[in-house]
């Protein structure tokens, strides 16, 4: 994952409008739940979602990569942040809204463990609640071969990276970037194991973790959205 690069994750992703997001989340969970006060954000990378959301409601934060947390934590110093598996967590605790965005749920790599992840989130789902999921790429929309690559700039470095996918497994990114600093030219290869799944087996997910499932096609940037609702 994003284990040798979480340093330039934000230069990378730099096009990405979180504030818009975070506005467009505001309303999805104002609209099902109006005195909503709690929010939890499963896979919350480098917490540029909970920046803004954490003005609107008491935020919490989890991911897996201890590096990803460590740049969320110095962002949002008022947030509770914790490392952990989104297949297999428990924070004791419930929240009116649990999140995972931004694909993130792609890295279960394979339906049982999409299920797994469905299921610990929705546990953490205050009843009235609702647990949102941004989903990865369908089987139908994974293009296999396809390249992509682009340079990012801050004043402290320049990182080109460079992205093909495999049609291995359920889909296989190789990433390979080039990074320009003080020290010199660098090179690091990432390879993203992530699982593509359809919308019936996102559908069947929520079902299980008896949450009532909602589908927005559109979603906060196209790749659609569900929403399970938890009785
Ligand atoms: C594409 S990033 C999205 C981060 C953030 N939600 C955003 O919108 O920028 C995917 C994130 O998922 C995290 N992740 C991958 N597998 C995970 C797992 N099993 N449990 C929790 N987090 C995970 C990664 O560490 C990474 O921060």
């Amino acid at each position: 994952m994003f284990t040798k690069t979480a340093k330039y994750y934000d230069a990378i992703y730099s096009y990405k409008d979180y504030e818009g997001e975070s506005q467009l989340i505001t309303s999805i969970v104002r609209e099902r739940i109006s005195n909503a006060n709690t929010i939890l954000d499963v896979a919350c990378g480098t917490g540029k979602h909970l920046e803004h959301l954490t003005k609107k409601f008491n935020c919490t934060g989890i991911d897996l990569d201890a590096g990803m947390v460590e740049i969320a934590s110095d962002r949002v110093p008022g947030v509770t942040f914790h490392t952990g598996d989104m297949c297999e967590f428990s924070l004791r605790t419930k929240f009116d809204a649990v999140l995972c965005l931004f694909s993130s749920i792609g890295y279960t790599k394979s339906v049982e463990r999409m299920e797994q992840a469905v299921a610990s989130m929705g546990m953490h789902v205050k009843s009235g609640g609702i647990l949102v999921v941004e989903p990865w790429l369908t089987p139908e929309a994974w293009l296999v071969g396809h390249k992509d690559s682009s340079t990012y700039e801050t004043d402290e470095f320049i990182v080109t990276r460079m992205m093909v996918s495999e049609p291995i497994d359920r889909g296989r990114l190789v990433l390979e970037y080039m990074i320009g600093d003080s020290s010199g030219i660098s090179r690091v290869t990432e390879t993203h194991e992530m699982g593509w799944f359809t919308h019936n087996e996102y559908l069947a997910a929520f079902e299980k973790a008896k949450l009532d499932v909602e589908h927005l096609e559109q979603g906060l940037t196209g790749r659609g959205i569900y929403i399970g609702g938890k009785p």
